[in-house]
């Protein structure tokens, strides 16, 4: 393995304090309200439900549990001042729901509870309510872990995005050099913001080639966020490809070399970048793992991996050595379970294995072997769209077909249900007297 240059991470997960865990939450209202708000938050990985509270009695004891965040229907308190009695002494973060007729006075009484970080009278968007209550959470956590006073970066989303439920961030990777990390990369990345979802792609090469191949350019990009490693920085170094936001890598190796002994732990590693991309409101962070120097960092920081493997004996054998890295090497450092990790098969042609052959030799190997996502044929037309600066995505039939079905597997249900891509569909359900738009 010390072939790649890859140094494992030592210790426990990188991200400990970065806030890799769930925000946990208390959800509580009436019996249909409170059962219809937890499963919507069920299938969503940025959460734990802690329990379910039906009663003032029960909201006030279950609050000992401590959540991050508390989601209550203000219906199941008589009024303001239960309301405040019951949850005065929180010291996390409350959304309360409360119905269209309320008098404006009762929701101000509300708003004015300490721990209430917003009031929502009337129908709520549900997408947007759980990804405010994650980044506040977030934010709040993270500004105690550091102990810094740093302003809370709450509810400062970019305008007209919305974060979608279950958030990903995917490591695009390969040992093995010049395979389409870069190219399948940045495929995923464009396939992930047309369908809506609010994306960065974050290379790290060194020189990175992706702002050229994109038309973009080379500064700003992560070096400049290293200078400032916040989600507020983080914005003003993206550049955008259409609705897709893009943060270059490194101009050079040198540059690539002094952040190797930063990237695993602290404010500027690739886990804490991760993080900074959740409060700045991407629901999916894209690495182009395209320097092997920062592989394990990167898979680190990921809780999905793709590999990309050429159908060849060469690229069998990197493949399998990649999946005894990630699984064996590697296990317990990270949290990409076995399922989030993906094979996609780039540059296939009649000389080469066929995708199936390449899938069964690798499963004859290793049992954990990837199943295949997506398969990309060798097509002339990727080569000649990056030789004039445009992504391949937009030129090749095939590229943009195999991103599609990884796509499929990486970005949709149960994530997608929820995700803004449905936004038009979503129905609104009535609990009682309060209407949540799921
Ligand atoms: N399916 C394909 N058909 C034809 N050309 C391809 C295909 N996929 C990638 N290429 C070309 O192969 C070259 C290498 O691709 P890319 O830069 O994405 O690989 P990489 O794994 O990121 O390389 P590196 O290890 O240098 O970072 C590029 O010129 C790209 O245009
Ligand atoms: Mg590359």
């Amino acid at each position: 393995m010390s072939g790649w240059g890859i140094q494992t991470v030592g210790g426990v997960l990188g991200g400990a304090g970065n806030g890799d865990e769930p925000v946990t939450v208390l959800v509580a209202g009436s019996r249909e309200t409170a059962s219809g708000l937890h499963s919507a938050l069920l299938g969503d990985v940025r959460f734990r439900v802690l329990a379910v509270a039906t009663t003032p009695m029960d909201v006030k004891a279950k609050l000992a549990m401590e959540p991050d965040a508390l989601l209550l229907d203000g219906t199941v308190f008589e009024g303001p001042e239960e309301l405040t009695q019951t949850i005065g002494g929180y010291r996390g973060d409350a959304f309360v729901l409360l119905p269209a007729g309320v008098p404006p006075s009762a929701a101000d009484a509300v708003r004015a509870i300490p721990a209430v970080r917003d009031v929502l009278v009337g129908e709520v968007n549900f997408v947007e309510l759980a990804g405010r209550i994650y980044e506040t959470a977030r934010a709040r956590k993270q500004a105690a872990a550091s102990g810094a006073g740093r302003a809370v970066f709450a509810g400062a989303r970019p305008a007209g995005t919305t974060a979608a439920a279950g958030w990903r961030a995917i490591a695009v990777w390969s040992p093995q050099g010049g395979v389409g990390k870069s190219t399948i990369a940045t495929s995923l990345a464009l396939e992930s913001a047309s369908r809506r979802l609010p994306t960065i792609l974050i290379g790290l090469g060194a020189p990175d080639p992706i702002p050229l191949s994109m038309g973009l350019r080379s500064e700003p990009n992560i070096t400049t966020w290293l200078e400032d490693p916040t989600p507020e920085k983080l914005r003003l170094c993206i550049q955008k490809f259409d609705t897709l936001d893009v943060l270059g890598g490194f101009p050079d190796p040198v540059a690539l070399a002094g952040y190797i002994p930063r990237a695993q732990e602290g404010a500027a590693s690739l886990p804490s970048l991760a993080n900074a991309a959740a409060y700045a409101g991407y629901a999916v962070v894209i690495f182009d793992v395209s320097s092997q120097e920062l592989a394990a960092p990167a898979l680190v920081a990921s809780n999905a991996l793709v590999l990309v493997a050429r159908p060849t004996l060469n690229g069998l054998l990197q493949t399998v050595e990649a999946v005894r890295l990630v699984n064996d090497t590697m296990a317990g450092q990270h949290s990409i379970a076995r399922e989030a990790v993906h094979l996609v098969i780039n540059r296939y042609r009649d000389s080469t294995f066929q995708p199936t052959e390449f899938v069964k030799s690798g499963g004859d190997v290793r049992g954990d072997f990837p199943s295949l996502a997506a398969s990309v044929p060798d097509d002339p037309e990727i080569e000649a769209a990056h030789n004039r600066q445009r992504p391949g995505y937009l030129h090749s039939e095939h590229l943009r077909k195999a991103m599609a079905a990884l796509g499929n597997v990486l970005l949709s249900a149960p994530v997608e249900a929820r995700s803004v891509a449905t936004v038009g569909e979503r129905k609104v359900k009535r609990f009682g007297p309060l209407r949540i738009r799921m």
